[in-house]
């Protein structure tokens, strides 16, 4: 029967541009776990969105002299089109401004509000005397209390990746003046964590069987160290009204509203369906799993905040199954920096390359279990060195032998031998291997043993020498490209959720019509009165499933024509000239 899947993915920032780092840890691996669960039949829903509320955006704004939801407005056009050209299949990808998301987030403060769980209080505030304002979160910089970096920001420190408070900045200065900022009593709103400590940790200890170690430890030492209840609002402008008289100069913070996007996005995309009431086959189906995935400095508003968000508004909701955070990418041994120029930036890289190579290299050398490094000499050498020499060369030589000496029709194979049973019965057996590492969201195991089963391939042609048989057995050299062909044909499904764009195109090439899996669209509709643009996985008609090649004999090809192409070793010096020239400028 086919499985529910919810897949909630973090919300991009809109204010600026994303970088490889940004891909790495959210958008990547839902995508590949989103195409594997469809191929298998499964009924996926992944929404995400882009987050544009928040002192990243009001700061940045600022800064230009734009309106906020200008500069988001901006960047959420941005950003979508680059994800979009990622391949990243979200069901939606809306923005945390509709008139959908406001109102659902306001009726889940006012659900926790009458309930007790969010309270008001008084705090201290980080206070600027010279610009007469209260300094939340990134209008506040100082030195990480943690790693001494000089210019972390109230959020978070860029330098060592934690999550901050503003109190906690050492000699905490004004972003927007520069002066020493003070500090000042203020009223808020709060998210009464400490009433959910024992149900949230009954509810981790239930997944600690599947969540990975960062992310179980990390939620655990929270929950030892004892919760302390969480300002959810904040003194700004920009951001979700609070719901009740006399907070005017409040909104609701970015956190909170950011999170129910998973749950408010998906009434959208319930509307858009026609069927306003399909939310719930994911939310309040008990058999449906939920998994969420982002980098690891988000792991806290998924693993406690998110869940108690849940428990407190509705029993009846769906908590997340599985929060699948990556570590960090660092780039070039550093980590990356928007201030200090080190990062790659989507829109540069999708100018120059294509991103299935981007996609196999964050999946094979992604941040999935430790951080690891984004280098142009390791992108060039794995691109050269494994994907074109292994997998790509595979499927273009069998293509391109068949052409020769079939005249591009798949041949009949005759009696198969021993040899060409077990290379067949070992790719049916790679769909079972690769489906259950996918399914436990081991993706750099998964691509691994999908590589192996292309080298393999490659030895297989090597030991049948079709090339020279073809001049004396021609019988033999049949045999040994069906043979191929299909094993082809399986690795173009088995690589699919990894590379869904070459994977299409060796599809067509490999004489089939349609498409393997829906198609991405960017569309723009008025919604609740607003024109708004968004995109989404269209499923339309598509073929594809978790399952070996059935290739039939007599299928006439497509001309073959090469999946991925080497790059030149002068790449690495340009990018590097590149990246030193945006570290002057900035
Ligand atoms: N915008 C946040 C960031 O980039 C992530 C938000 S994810 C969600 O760090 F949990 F809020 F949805
Ligand atoms: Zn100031």
């Amino acid at each position: 029967m086919a499985e529910k899947i919810f897949i909630g993915v973090a919300w991009p920032y809109a204010s600026g541009s994303r970088h490889l780092g940004h891909v790495a840890g959210f958008g990547i691996p839902c995508d590949v776990f989103a195409r594997y669960h469809r191929l298998v039949g499964n009924d996926v829903l992944m929404v995400s969105g882009t987050d544009e509320h928040g002192t990243p955006v009001t700061v940045r704004a600022e800064r230009e002299g734009k309106a906020p939801a200008v500069l988001a407005d901006h960047y959420n056009r941005e950003i979508a089109a680059n994800l979009l050209e990622l391949g990243i299949s979200y069901d939606l990808f809306t923005r945390t401004i509709t008139p959908n998301h406001y109102r659902l987030v306001q009726e889940l403060f006012l659900a926790h509000y009458e309930k007790g769980t969010v309270f008001s209080d008084t705090m201290q505030g980080t206070y600027c005397e010279h610009c007469q304002r209260f300094l939340p979160d990134r209008y506040v910089e100082g030195s990480c209390p943690y790693c001494g970096y000089e210019d972390a920001r109230g959020d978070q420190c860029d330098e060592c990746g934690r999550q901050l408070d503003p109190e906690e900045l050492l000699a905490p200065r004004c972003k927007i003046c520069g002066h020493p900022a003070a500090t000042k009593e203020t009223e808020h709103f709060f998210l009464d964590l400490p009433t959910f400590s024992d149900r949230l940790r009954q509810y981790v200890l239930r997944h600690q069987d599947h969540w990975r170690p960062n992310v179980l430890n990390f939620s655990l030492g929270l929950l030892n160290e004892g919760l302390k209840p969480r300002p959810i609002t904040r003194d700004l402008e920009w951001g979700v009204p609070i719901p009740l008289e006399g907070y005017g100069d409040k909104r609701i913070y970015v956190w909170f509203d950011a999170v129910a996007g998973y749950y408010t996005a998906s009434h959208e995309w319930a509307q858009r369906t026609g069927d306003s009431e399909r939310w719930r086959e994911w939310w309040q189906n008990p058999q449906s799993r939920h998994y969420y995935f982002m980098g690891k400095d988000n792991i806290v508003f998924h693993s406690i905040i998110w869940p108690s968000m849940l428990m407190g508004y509705d029993e009846s909701l769906q908590l997340p199954y599985d929060v699948v955070s990556s570590e960090f990418l660092t780039m070039e041994g550093k980590q990356f920096s928007t201030s200090r120029g080190v990062a790659v930036w989507l829109p540069d890289f999708l100018s120059r390359y294509d991103p299935d190579p981007l996609r196999f290299y964050l999946t094979i050398n992604g941040p999935e279990a430790r951080d690891t490094d984004f280098s142009w000499a390791e992108f060039v050498r794995r691109n050269n060195d494994e994907l074109v020499a292994t997998w790509g060369n595979l499927a273009y030589r069998v293509l391109s032998m068949t052409q020769r000496y079939f005249e591009g029709v798949v041949p009949d194979p005759g009696e198969l031998d021993e040899q060409d049973q077990a290379l067949l019965e070992q790719v049916r057996a790679g769909f079972g291997q690769v489906g259950e590492l996918l399914a436990q969201c081991k993706f750099k195991a998964a691509i691994l043993q999908g590589m192996a089963i292309a080298h393999e391939g490659n030895r297989y042609l090597e030991l049948c020498e079709p090339w020279k048989t073809a001049k004396k057995d021609r019988q033999r050299t049949a045999t040994t490209l069906f043979v191929a062909l299909r094993l082809v044909d399986s690795l173009k499904t088995l690589f699919c959720p990894f590379m869904p764009h070459t994977s299409q195109q060796l599809h067509r090439l490999l004489g089939y019509p349609g498409t393997i899996v829906g198609e991405l669209e960017m569309e723009e509709t008025d919604y609740e009165g607003r024109a708004h643009r968004f995109y989404r996985w269209n499923p339309g008609a598509w073929e594809g499933c978790w399952a070996p090649s059935e290739l039939p004999a007599g299928q006439q090809l497509r001309p073959a024509q090469p999946l991925f192409s080497k790059l030149d070793d002068s790449v690495v010096e340009q990018e590097l000239a590149r990246m030193r020239q945006q570290i002057d400028v900035s």
